[in-house]
């Protein structure tokens, strides 16, 4: 089953440029997102969708607060991201025609499920699954869905169900956006864009030597912090989740702005960070954060976008370059060498990959 890997994690890492392509597949088009790919019930209800609450748990809240900086972005349509944990206890506030988003790669997950009954009470405009299992609960109790075509995902630690998360957020965020005002070109763009994004991951997994030598860096760490900026930072949060799980390693992930409102104090020789560096408006704050760590002994690593202007000085460790296509696919991107790092940190520190401890595969327990 695992052919050529040595584990379900590598194997599925490799498996997302066809992951994400399948995903895609029949859903885009040169014209932009096909019609009905949500559903026949679904026009009415995306026309009038002014509101959207996004409910997840690990790894698939993670692709929620990606969505958020798309979706605000691209259709000016408010957007809260929580924890299904904290979202089924809470008495949140719906405004009138807000969406209810659940996201789950297993479809089984226990308190996902639960907010999502709750939600039935909560007086929203639709339930909307993003889920990879047809036959989960979380599917069949939706009204609308965009399946993730991932295929079974066997390691504990979620790789391509999260980019393929991405990638139906993605459609739905233009789909949206264009419902919306989007500009056509704009909206063209971007879905040539998201049709490049297997491509661009199948380039990223080329990082992998060079990702392999910057895992010995962290064999005998005790802690790492992750840092990002825009919609990058939730990407810090997922690389640090990797790590945290797979390899024992205490990591954070830190928007790189708040890096001197605290966690600044931690930095010294024995504190990696990692932090991405796409191309784009943020880059030149960003890097003045690193120089604030480099100032202070840090060692960096910077997985940074090919065209992102870094001097050698930057990282002290390694900068990796990265394509990462356009500002909305970047975040797909960029997470692979993330997954890498996680992956090869833990190989070499001997844990078991597919099954990390204390984890299960599917929560289904509250
Ligand atoms: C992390 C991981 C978990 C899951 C979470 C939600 O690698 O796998 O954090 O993402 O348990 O699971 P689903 O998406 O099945 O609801």
């Amino acid at each position: 089953e695992r052919g050529e890997y040595r584990h379900y994690m590598q194997k599925e890492i490799f498996e997302q440029p066809r992951a994400v392509a399948d995903t895609l597949e029949g859903r885009i088009g040169p014209h932009g997102v096909l019609p009905n790919i949500f559903g026949i019930d679904a026009d009415p209800i995306l026309d009038k969708t002014r509101g959207i609450h996004i409910v997840a748990c690990g790894t698939s809240y993670h692709a929620g607060m990606v969505a958020k900086y798309w979706i605000e972005e691209l259709a000016r349509i408010p957007v809260v991201v929580e924890v299904a944990s904290e979202y089924r206890y809470r008495d949140v506030v719906v405004p009138e025609n807000t969406l209810f988003v659940a996201v789950s790669q297993s479809g089984e997950t226990a308190d996902t499920l639960a907010a999502m009954r709750e939600s039935r009470r909560r007086g929203y405009l639709a339930t909307f699954a993003i889920c990879n299992v047809p036959e989960s609960s979380v599917v069949r109790e939706s009204d609308l869905r965009l399946m993730t075509r991932a295929g079974p995902e066997i390691g504990v630690a979620s790789t391509k169900a999260f980019t393929t998360q991405l990638a139906a957020f993605a459609l739905l965020a233009l789909d949206l956006g264009r419902r919306r005002g989007l500009d056509g070109a704009r909206y063209l763009d971007h879905c040539k864009e998201l049709q490049s994004l297997p491509r661009y991951i199948e380039n990223a997994l080329k990082s992998e030597p060079e990702v392999l030598k910057i895992a010995d860096h962290f064999i005998n760490k005790q802690h790492a912090l992750f840092l990002g900026r825009g919609a990058q930072y939730p990407v810090a949060l997922e690389g640090s989740l990797k790590l945290k799980e797979i390899s024992y390693i205490h990591a954070e992930a830190y928007p790189a702005g708040e890096l001197k409102h605290g966690p600044l104090a931690l930095v010294d020789e024995n504190m990696p960070i990692v932090a991405v560096a796409p191309n784009g408006p943020l880059l030149d704050k960003l890097k003045s954060n690193l120089q604030e760590v480099r100032a202070r002994g840090g060692e960096l690593i910077v997985f940074a976008d090919e065209r992102a202007e870094m001097d050698t000085e930057t990282a002290h460790v390694a900068t990796v370059r990265v394509d990462g296509g356009g500002d909305l696919i970047a975040p797909a991107v960029f997470t692979v060498p993330m997954q890498l790092l996680a992956y090869h940190v833990a190989v070499q520190r001997g844990t078991d990959v597919d099954q990390p401890r204390n984890l299960a595969k599917s929560v289904t327990v509250e």
